[in-house]
C-alpha cells in the first residue's frame, strides 16, 4: 500500500504544471538527507587511494566493528566483544540471518500490532509463523510483558522496536527491561529492532543487549546516520547465534558492501551534522504534535521517536486507503494508510512521515488546517 501512494504520489508531482504547489511526501521513510559529508570524503579518499574494493569477513572490517562497540559503549555504557557483532547489509539482510539462526519452521514469533510489514513477510517466507499482539494507545502501541503472559502457548521468539515503526512510540528502559527479563526467562527468543536509536525525543534510551544475554539487537546506518542507500547495518549477538549466524551470512551475503563499511565507519565522527539532522526533526515534530490536531487528527500516538506520526482517524473515516488518496488530490500531501501495518486496524489509521525537508512540513501544517 505504500509503494502504491509512492507511485500514486510520482504521478501526481509528474502531472502538475511547473508552478503549482509540490507534492509533500509524507508517506516516506527515509531521510531527506544523504550521508554526511564526513562519510562521503572517506568514500571519495579510499577510492582515489585505489583501496581495492574486494569482499571483506563476513563479519565485517575489524575497524568498523571495533568502532561499533565504542558506539555501543559510548551510547550504553555497555562494552560488548566485537566478535558479538555483524556488520550487515542493512537492518533488512539482518533479519532473515537473525530469523534464520534463532528459529526453525513452524515457530511463532509475536510482535506488537501495528507492525514494521517486513517482519511478517521475512518471517512468513522463511516458513515461521507470526503471532500478532494487538496494542493500543493505553501501552503506547508497545507489548507489554502482562500481554505477554496471555499468550498460550508460549511464543518462540518476540520482536519489539522502539521507537518503533509505525508509532514512534517507545518502549521505556524499564519496559524493555521487564520483557527482555521476561523472554529470557520463558525460553522466548527477543528480538530488539533499534533502528531508530538516536531519533528519540524526550524518553531516554535503552538497549536490550543490557538486560538479556539471549536477546539479539538490530541496528542499521539508515536512520540517524542517514544513509539508506549505503545498505549498511549490524546485529549485536548472544554467543550462542554467533557462529550460526556467520555461517548463514558467509553463505548468502559472502560480506556487506566494502566500500559503504568505510563510509559507516566515517559516519562515527560526523556528530554535529547528525544532530543537526535530529535537531529539525525535533522541530518539525513539535511543530505538526501543535498543528496536527486542529487540522483534524486529535488522536495521535505520543511522537517519542522516529519521524513517524500514527493518527487515528476513525471520526473521520474507515478507509484510510480512500481518505490518502482524497488527501493527496486535494491538498498534495501524500502520507501512508495504516493497512499495511496494521491488517485488522489499520483502514482507520494514517501515518504521517515527517523526515522531509522543514519547509515541507510547515506547509503540510498548512495545507491541513484548510482541509476537511
Ligand atoms: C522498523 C524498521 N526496521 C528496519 C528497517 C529497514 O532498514 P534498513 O534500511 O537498514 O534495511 C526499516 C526501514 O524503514 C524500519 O522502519
Amino acid at each position: 500500500m505504500v509503494m502504491d501512494v509512492i507511485t500514486a504520489a510520482n504521478a501526481r508531482q509528474a502531472s502538475l504544471p511547473a508552478n503549482a504547489p509540490h507534492v509533500i511526501r509524507m508517506e516516506v521513510g527515509q531521510p531527506a538527507t544523504g550521508a554526511p559529508a564526513g562519510a562521503v570524503a572517506a568514500v571519495q579518499a579510499a577510492l582515489q587511494a585505489g583501496l581495492p574494493m574486494g569482499y571483506t569477513e563476513a563479519f565485517g572490517l575489524p575497524s568498523l566493528r571495533a568502532r561499533l562497540r565504542r558506539h555501543i559503549g559510548e551510547w550504553y555504557n555497555l562494552d560488548v566483544d566485537p566478535s558479538r557483532i555483524a556488520v550487515t547489509v542493512g537492518a533488512s539482510g539482518a533479519f532473515p540471518l537473525a530469523f534464520l539462526a534463532a528459529f526453525d519452521p513452524g515457530d511463532r514469533v509475536a510482535m506488537a500490532t501495528p507492525f514494521y510489514p517486513p517482519y511478517v513477510n521475512i518471517l512468513t517466507a522463511l516458513g515461521m509463523v507470526p503471532v500478532m499482539l494487538e496494542t493500543g494507545p493505553e501501552t503506547r502501541f508497545q507489548p507489554s510483558v502482562a500481554a505477554l503472559e496471555q499468550l498460550h502457548p508460549r511464543p518462540d521468539g518476540l520482536i519489539v522496536a522502539s521507537p518503533c515503526n509505525p508509532a514512534g512510540t517507545m518502549l521505556h528502559p524499564d519496559e524493555l527491561a521487564a520483557i527482555a527479563r521476561w523472554c529470557h526467562e520463558n525460553g522466548v527468543r527477543l528480538i530488539s529492532d533499534e533502528i531508530y536509536h538516536g531519533l528519540h525525543y524526550d524518553a531516554p534510551l535503552a538497549t536490550a543487549a543490557a538486560h538479556s544475554p539471549s536477546a539479539i539487537v538490530v541496528n542499521s546506518f539508515s536512520k540517524y546516520f542517514s544513509m539508506t542507500g549505503w545498505r549498511i547495518g549490524w546485529l549485536v549477538l548472544p554467543d550462542d547465534l554467533v557462529r550460526p549466524v556467520e555461517c548463514l551470512a558467509q553463505n548468502m551475503f559472502i560480506s556487506a558492501p566494502h566500500i559503504a563499511q568505510i563510509a559507516a565507519e566515517a559516519a562515527f565522527d560526523c556528530t554535529a551534522e547528525l544532530q543537526a539532522n535530529i535537531a529539525r526533526y525535533r522541530r518539525s515534530r513539535d511543530l505538526l504534535v501543535q498543528a496536527l490536531p486542529a487540522a483534524g487528527f486529535p488522536r495521535l500516538s505520543p511522537a517519542e521517536g522516529a519521524f513517524y506520526l500514527y493518527a487515528d482517524i476513525a471520526d473521520r473515516t474507515n478507509d484510510a486507503q480512500a481518505f490518502c488518496a482524497r488527501m493527496l488530490r486535494e491538498t498534495g500531501i501524500a502520507a501512508s494508510p495504516g493497512v499495511d501495518f496494521d491488517r485488522a486496524r489499520g483502514h482507520h489509521f494514517v501515518r504521517f512521515s515527517y523526515c522531509g525537508p522543514e519547509a515541507d512540513m510547515a506547509e503540510a501544517a498548512r495545507r491541513l488546517a484548510n482541509w476537511r
